[in-house]
């Protein structure tokens, strides 16, 4: 088409005028989103990388360091990776369930190589996102089709995550009793008290072992109880399992509620990670089981929960996947892997005995016995929001509000400088 100088100039401002328009809308489109906060944990990080005091230290991440304070990859995830690369395996696409073998063998570890439930065939079980995803897919099938109330309680306090999972899918999110302030330990009587007074025919979520942020688990008569009540008041029991083989260094004892619960007949929810006992942070291998009635209710909730997954993300990445399945069916790299684990928790321990320890010879007259009692990555301190913000102001010791410490954060080089910093902020 030819154009004539007039019509080029109208052209043009039509044109123009368009791309104004364009460019003004386009800049009012997210004028009325507001600034969100910061992720409590994260933006602790962000603080800490400012600080350039030589001595400060990043208590606020749940990640394992060693003693020299560096992030470390398991002996056994090194030679499981070998052994892939070795392999030189395809990338196709995993199954919207994920990696099977993956899946078979994350489930065993928690409910035990001779649990009936999976002889019959019971789970329905598919790979998650990490721990995050597998509750995420967790709540998503709960909200879709839980045929009780549409809420779930939760222990007070908890992971910070599994309030925001939870109300993502539209579920109203409640707590029982969980931590006493008084003891720094577990209030039995309360979660008792609470629980029991919860409708019948809901959802409860229940921590495995190492319960975060607190450090504090019920002892085993304790979990015997719960269990009895649980099953009285018809709960189904929904369990975060983040962190098997850390609390204790044993992934049989860490397992113990799961197990009782089940041999004590309930059907439970259960999701995994492997983030903190393989140290696969990054790697995002986790997964999400529901122990059914028999084997074709598994069958038809499995193909549910795929149908959910399959929107979200399609599929699970393979990567992580590869490596757990790889170490738990490898005799040699299982047996290496369980000493890792061993490894770890053994150094948070020794790390709560020194700081404990270390406080003492301060001369801090507190009682500091729930450092050595609370287990797992996580030391509840029962510092007050002040002491937590003196501690960072004066000492560069970066942590949680809520006085949270990572006691996989400290080591032998800077336990008495802690201990130090600690008892100037509580004396
Ligand atoms: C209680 C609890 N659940 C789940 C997770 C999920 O972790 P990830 O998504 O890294 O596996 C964590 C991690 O800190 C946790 O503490």
């Amino acid at each position: 088409m030819a154009v004539s100088g007039k019509n080029t100039l109208n052209f043009v401002r039509h044109n123009y005028g368009v791309l104004q328009n364009i460019s003004s809308r386009a800049s009012s489109w997210w004028s009325g989103v507001e600034m969100g906060p910061p992720d409590a944990i994260l933006g602790v990080t962000e603080a800490f990388k400012r600080d350039t005091n030589p001595k400060k230290m990043n208590l606020g991440v749940g990640a394992y360091r060693d003693d020299s304070g560096k992030p470390f990859v398991l002996p056994s995830v090194r030679k499981a990776e070998e052994l892939i690369v070795s392999q030189k395996l395809d990338k196709e696409y995993l199954p919207i369930s994920g990696n099977a073998d993956f899946c078979k063998r994350a489930v065993a570890l928690a409910l035990g190589e001779d649990s009936p439930a999976l002889k019959e065939g019971l789970n329905a079980t598919v790979q998650g996102i990490s721990g995050t995803g597998a509750l995420r897919i967790g709540s998503a099938f709960l909200s879709n089709f839980f045929p009780g109330p549409k809420a779930v309680w939760l222990p007070k306090p908890t992971w910070g995550n599994h309030v925001p999972i939870f109300k993502h899918v539209n579920m109203e999110v409640k707590q029982y009793r969980y931590y006493d302030p008084k003891t720094c330990g577990f209030d039995f009587t309360g979660a008792l008290e609470d629980i029991s007074n919860i409708p019948e025919g809901s959802l409860i979520m229940l921590h495995a072992c190492a319960h975060n942020p607190t450090g504090v688990d019920p002892k085993p008569e304790q979990w015997d109880e719960m269990s009895k009540l649980v099953l009285k008041k018809k709960l189904l029991p929904f369990f975060d399992m983040a962190y098997q083989g850390f609390a204790s260094g044993d992934v049989a004892r860490d397992a113990y509620a799961v197990r009782k619960f089940l041999a004590d007949g309930h059907k439970i929810c259960l999701s995994q990670s492997f983030s903190k006992n393989m140290g696969l942070y990054g790697e995002r291998a986790g997964a999400f089981s529901i122990i059914c009635n028999d084997k074709d209710e598994a069958a038809r909730v499995m193909s549910q929960v795929k149908i959910l997954i399959r929107p979200m993300y399609s599929n699970p990445p393979l990567h992580g996947s590869r490596i757990v399945a790889t170490i738990l069916s490898n005799p040699e790299l299982h047996s290496i892997w369980l000493e890792d684990v061993k490894g770890m928790a053994n150094r948070i321990i020794s790390m709560r005995q020194q700081l404990k320890d270390n406080l003492a010879k301060e001369g801090s007259v507190r009682d500091w016995s729930h450092v050595t009692d609370q287990i797992g990555m996580f030391c509840f301190t029962g510092m007050t929001p002040d002491q937590v913000e003196k501690l960072t102001k004066e000492y560069s010791v970066y942590l949680t509000k809520d006085g949270r410490i990572s006691v996989a954060g400290v080591a032998s080089s800077n336990v008495a400088y802690l201990a130090h910093a600690m008892h100037q902020v509580t004396k």
